[in-house]
């Protein structure tokens, strides 16, 4: 999300819609012995948690600025509509769905998430949010991740009143999770305005392992309720966004600051990780290592068809890097050369290349291991 976020009429009349999640717990029909014997038969259920990146449209239901509802975003999403995902098309969750023969998430404020569909899983994510509850203060009305995960506590409820309780453990166990967090802390806490609550507290090297240690009790209770399958993804290369190149880069290059937040954070998150599965005993939490595939395409935009990785798709200034994706901002006519869609989130074309190292990328790029080795030992196993 945009570091400062201008309040234009268009989201100021889209402040209007406003439904607070609590109240999305309407009761569950029981289903027929027969839909409930076919739970096995059906795909392993998805939830995703985290920030803008993977948010599917929670924020379309909250009175925040940080949203994508209007045009040009959705413009090649399969409906053609502004749908709430922070790209042109499907993005990061929607592309695992499919790899998991399902189909995609509904957001969890979605009234539309009940019945047999809330068995598919759900999307608790929500833009502008990061690992601390300070992270995204200026978006206001954001569901942070103690509030995801209290969502995610509501969805287990709600799931076993259909299928009962061992049924949603089980549920729950067999699923597979997706968790991405984090690039806020950084461009929306610690770097949002110039001495920062949270630099003055902290020089960089010692907010990376606070972070660190703060993102590390949340996972330890995604655990907790049941989560057993959790990809984790690290922070793209921050200083290398659009948005960066704009407003701190240097003749081009990316932001050396952001750069070392992110070359400091993705290691350590790695080795968080690792300890946080070996006090387990198992290979709960499985680290995409977003910042090499990220860096991939943007030192050779042109060996992924790619004409340019500094340039958003849609937006305005230098790099098109200035402020929000508006339907005034200026918008390429192909979307699929543009590593970016908007000053801060990859096209879809990059997520697909991205979801395609998250199934197959050697340990390189997940560890211990990708998508598609996770998904052929699950099915042994269960
Ligand atoms: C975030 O806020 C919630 C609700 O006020 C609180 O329970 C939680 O401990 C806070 N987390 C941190 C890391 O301060
Ligand atoms: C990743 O996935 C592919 C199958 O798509 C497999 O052949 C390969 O060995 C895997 N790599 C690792 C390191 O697990």
């Amino acid at each position: 999300m945009a570091s400062f976020v201008p309040l234009t009429t268009t989201t100021l009349v889209s402040l209007v819609l406003v439904i607070i999640g609590a109240t999305v717990n309407g009761g569950e029909a029981r289903p027929s012995s027969s839909s409930r014997s076919s739970t096995n038969n059906r795909p392993r259920a998805f939830f995703v948690f985290g920030d803008s990146l993977v948010d599917s449209g929670n924020n379309n239901y909250l009175a925040t600025t940080a949203r994508a509802d209007a045009p040009p975003y959705g413009i090649d999403h399969p409906t053609h509509r502004p749908t709430g995902r922070f790209s042109n098309g499907l993005n990061i969750p929607d592309l695992i769905s499919q790899r998991l023969g399902a189909e995609s998430v509904l957001p969890y404020l979605s009234p539309e998430l009940r019945g047999d569909k809330l068995l598919i899983g759900a999307n608790f994510a929500s833009a502008g949010i990061g690992i601390l509850n300070d992270t995204g203060i200026q978006f206001v009305n954001i569901i942070r991740m103690y509030r995801q995960l209290e969502h995610f506590e509501e969805y287990q409820r709600r799931v076993s009143a259909i299928i009962g309780a061992a049924g949603a453990k089980r549920l729950v166990n067999q699923a597979l999770v997706l968790i991405t967090v984090g690039g806020n802390d950084f461009v929306n806490n610690y770097y949002l305005v110039p001495y920062s609550v949270r630099s003055q507290q902290y020089p960089l090297p010692q907010y990376v392992p606070f972070i660190i240690s703060e993102y590390r009790k949340l996972l330890q209770k995604l655990y907790d309720l049941g989560a057993r399958r959790v990809l984790v993804t690290g922070t793209g290369p921050l200083g290398c966004v659009p948005a960066e190149l704009a407003q701190r880069g240097t003749n081009g290059g990316c932001s050396p600051e952001l750069q070392r937040a992110a070359s400091l954070y993705n290691p350590q998150l790695e080795r968080m990780l690792q300890e946080l599965n070996s006090k387990i005993g198992k290979d709960v939490f499985i680290a995409a290592n977003t910042q090499e595939m990220h860096l991939n395409f943007i030192t050779n935009p042109q060996a992924f068809g790619f004409t340019t990785s500094k340039v958003a798709c849609c937006g305005q200034g230098p790099y098109n890097g200035l402020g929000l994706c508006t339907p005034l901002s200026n918008l390429c006519p192909n979307r699929d050369l543009y590593a970016f869609w908007d000053a801060f989130h990859p096209s879809e074309k990059a997520n697909k290349i991205i979801v395609e190292q998250i199934m197959s990328g050697s340990t390189r790029y997940m560890n211990p291991m990708n998508l598609s080795t996770i998904l052929a030992l699950d099915a042994i196993t269960t």
